[in-house]
């Protein structure tokens, strides 16, 4: 799509475009067909929230690649494992029972975290407290995100190659190669997983790759943007004088996507049985009516479950912020441009000096 002689957006990686923002503020269409991505892309909030509450619109195929995989002689047993637990891979019953456990999971694992979420931040956002340059994804956020989903998933990964193969797990456009290398990664996750639970509960197994699955890379790329933006706009301020937003101003989960499940027209297009859409749910991030932005959290059955721990996160973390007695100035930061599916920034510098007012 182009508007008044811009260039065609790229939606392959227009999420994570310096100039996403502006694309929203200018471009709104509801919906569009891209054919380099063979997909209908939807922009606008309302349309967006139409979609995901109407049930002809399915949560996308993942299995289906596994048993092709498996026909063709080439079975990728730890991604059928992660997509059999992972609840927005299903519909219907078998959705509702993935959720359902999910659900009591993460309600049991955020009762037990709370006592301990002040001290668990605080032990990460040290290096905001004194002078020196920080190099904010590596030396707090990936830490803090990996020591925070470790208490849920109750095994912590330390293995860069392994976490790197999470995001692509989800890329519907990867390749047979791709996959199988993603697949043998995920394999190394899941011998952590299992060496951390004990013999009569390996069961979880499943259910705790699924989570780490979900959570850490769109944790971590909320987190990361989110702090990217507020430090660009307010750099050089006191840490104490930042109003931080309630909800992150940016999310790492920019579009997610829906199968036509019949024949149908949506905002006079006709949508047919098996074509794909892509929600960006960007537009929910960057309208200006504040309550749509929990919908960065999806909107109908699939919602997000961690949403409530994410949310815990992000106002913890800035609480703590602005107690501290320093100023953060913006250096650089650059996108981590091998990810199709969340936005993260591969690394973001700042400077901290001391808040001298
Ligand atoms: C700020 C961080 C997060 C964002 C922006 C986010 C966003 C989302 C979105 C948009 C969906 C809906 C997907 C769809 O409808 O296709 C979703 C689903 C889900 N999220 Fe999150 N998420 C975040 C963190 C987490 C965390 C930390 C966890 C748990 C550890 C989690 C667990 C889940 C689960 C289990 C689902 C699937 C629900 C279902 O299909 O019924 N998320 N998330």
């Amino acid at each position: 799509m182009s508007f008044q002689g811009e260039p065609p957006v790229r939606f392959i990686d227009f999420h994570r475009s310096p100039d996403r923002r502006g694309y929203f503020e200018r471009q709104r269409s509801g919906i569009s067909y891209d054919p380099a991505l063979h997909r209908w892309i939807i922009d606008s909030v309302s349309l967006a929230t139409d979609v995901l509450g109407d049930p002809r619109f399915l949560t996308a195929d993942y299995e289906g690649v596994c048993a092709h995989m498996a026909k063709a002689g080439k079975p990728v047993e730890n991604l059928a494992l992660a997509y059999a637990n992972i609840p927005l891979c299903h519909d219907g019953e078998r959705h509702r029972t993935l959720r359902r456990s999910m659900s009591e999971h993460l309600a049991a694992k955020r009762k037990q975290m709370l006592p301990e979420l002040g001290a668990l931040v605080a032990n990460h956002i040290s290096p905001f407290g004194r002078p020196g340059k920080v190099e904010v994804m590596a030396e707090v956020l990936a830490p803090l995100v990996d020591d925070f989903m470790g208490r849920l998933i109750e095994a912590v990964i330390g293995d860069a190659k392994a976490l790197a193969a999470l995001s692509p797990a989800f890329d519907h456009l990867m390749g047979e190669r791709k996959m199988l290398q993603t697949d043998a990664e995920i394999a190394k996750v899941r011998a952590t997983i299992q060496a951390g639970l004990p013999a009569d509960r390996q069961d979880a197994e499943g259910r705790h790759l699924a989570l780490l699955m979900l959570g850490r890379d769109p944790l971590l790329g909320t987190l990361g943007e989110s702090f990217r933006h507020v430090f660009e706009k307010e750099s050089g301020k006191p840490l104490a004088g930042i109003e931080f937003p309630v909800m992150p101003p940016e999310t790492g989960v920019p579009y997610i996507e829906r199968l036509a499940s019949e024949d149908c027209r949506l905002a006079g297009v006709e949508i047919v049985a098996g074509a794909r859409l892509r929600i960006l749910l960007q537009a929910y991030c960057y309208c200006e009516e504040e309550r749509e932005h929990l919908r960065i959290f999806g909107v109908g059955s699939h919602a997000c479950l961690g949403r409530l721990l994410a949310l815990d996160l992000w106002r913890e973390l800035t609480r703590q912020l602005v107690c501290l007695p320093t100023r953060v100035v913006f250096e650089r930061a650059a996108p981590r441009t091998t990810d199709y599916v969340f936005t993260c920034p591969q690394s973001l510098h700042i400077e901290v000096l001391h808040d001298v007012r």
